[in-house]
């Protein structure tokens, strides 16, 4: 059993820090917060470590991880060809949600990028996640935190569900801030491209370094290994509505009720007088539906329903990172479904 660690968010115990990090440079697997959600971390120079996470996760090997530095400099043992652009991003967003794909030094385990010849690297916005790192002296491969194709992660017991028998040490750092993952930019192709969105948007790329290609096509996505996949799903199917009145809604979930139980997740009030029906009304803005989305999607998996009927958001900006979630969570065949 893991063991479960609770620490101040802001100024974590240093002796519980340096009794994970010993844990990650012994080869172990430790999972800790992010600003984003909760990682699974192990050494990225250790090629049997990073084997592990693969195993406790159930990962598919051809998904590459993404790797934590603690500072700057960290980076330079990690990638190269960092471009002008590059800087521009590291130092506007970084400790952030935006992960670079560049290119991989080789001391870093080919097994962290399934073999690719690059390598996805982010600093995370946490104390607990820095301190991390730092104390341990190197970079954490980490992806999230759940077995995949699970919704990830964002609070510890979400962790201790899926991974406590398989794991060593949980670092309880409470909520995860944003609650979705990073934005992956791919900085080896020219424009940059976005493999996965995310928090810092195209838009907020564009307005910093130019133009920016959103990854749709399947040449694209097939850069990102992770997003043929299955993820993000709760055990029960779940019904995307992209957009519809709150009687259509309701409709719906009613359609679905003799399927053997229905839960609902949006921002329009839904009650629905029927014992196998739940539901969990969210906020509006796209920074609500990140927050609430995962967390909501387990809770309600676990009365076990045959449906889960989820309302979309329309718009830009973050929206389109929300929805591309949903959608992944939503899609009952093909390519997007995990990452
Ligand atoms: O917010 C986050 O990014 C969280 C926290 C823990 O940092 N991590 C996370 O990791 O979401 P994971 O493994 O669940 O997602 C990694 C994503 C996948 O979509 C994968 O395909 C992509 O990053 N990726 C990793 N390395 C890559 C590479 N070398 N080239 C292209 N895509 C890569
Ligand atoms: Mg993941």
């Amino acid at each position: 059993m893991a063991q479960v660690i609770q620490l101040d968010p802001e100024r974590p115990d240093q002796e519980a820090i340096e009794r994970a990090a010993a844990v990650i440079n012994g080869g172990g697997l430790v999972a800790f917060p992010t600003e984003t959600v909760y990682g699974l971390g192990a050494d990225a120079m250790n090629a049997s470590a990073v084997q592990k996470i693969f195993e406790a996760k159930a990962r598919p090997a051809d998904n590459p991880l993404i790797v934590h530095v603690g500072d700057r400099d960290m980076l330079n043992d990690v990638a190269s060809g960092v471009t002008e652009s590059g800087e521009l991003l590291i130092r506007k967003f970084w400790p952030g949600p935006l992960t670079l794909v560049l290119e991989r030094r080789s001391q870093v385990t080919s097994a962290v990028s399934a073999g690719l010849p690059t390598v996805a690297v982010r600093m995370p916005r946490n104390n607990i996640a820095l301190a991390l790192i730092r104390c341990a002296g190197t970079p954490i491969a980490a992806p999230s935190a759940n077995i995949s194709g699970r919704p990830s992660p964002t609070r510890a017991s979400h962790v201790i569900e899926d991974l406590s028998t398989r794991i060593d040490i949980i670092l309880d750092g409470g909520t995860t801030n944003i609650g979705i993952e990073s934005t992956v930019l791919d900085m080896t192709s020219v424009p940059p491209a976005i493999l996965r969105p995310g928090w810092i948007t195209a838009e907020m790329l564009n307005e910093l370094i130019g133009p920016v290609e959103c990854a749709t096509s399947d040449e694209e996505l097939r850069r990102s290994p992770g997003t043929r996949h299955r993820h993000y799903s709760p055990r029960a199917r779940v019904v995307l509505i992209e957009r519809g009145s709150a009687e259509f809604i309701e409709r719906v979930c009613r359609g679905h009720l003799a399927e053997g139980g229905v839960g609902f997740i949006g921002h329009t009030p839904m009650v629905i007088d029927d014992a196998s029906f739940s539901s969990i009304q969210i906020g509006e803005r796209a920074e609500d539906y990140a927050y609430s989305i995962y967390p909501g999607l387990r809770e309600l998996d676990k009365k076990s329903p045959a449906v889960i009927v989820v309302e979309g958001l329309s718009g830009d900006g973050r929206v389109v990172a929300v929805m591309d979630r949903l959608r992944r969570a939503a899609s009952e065949t093909g390519r997007q479904k995990e990452f």
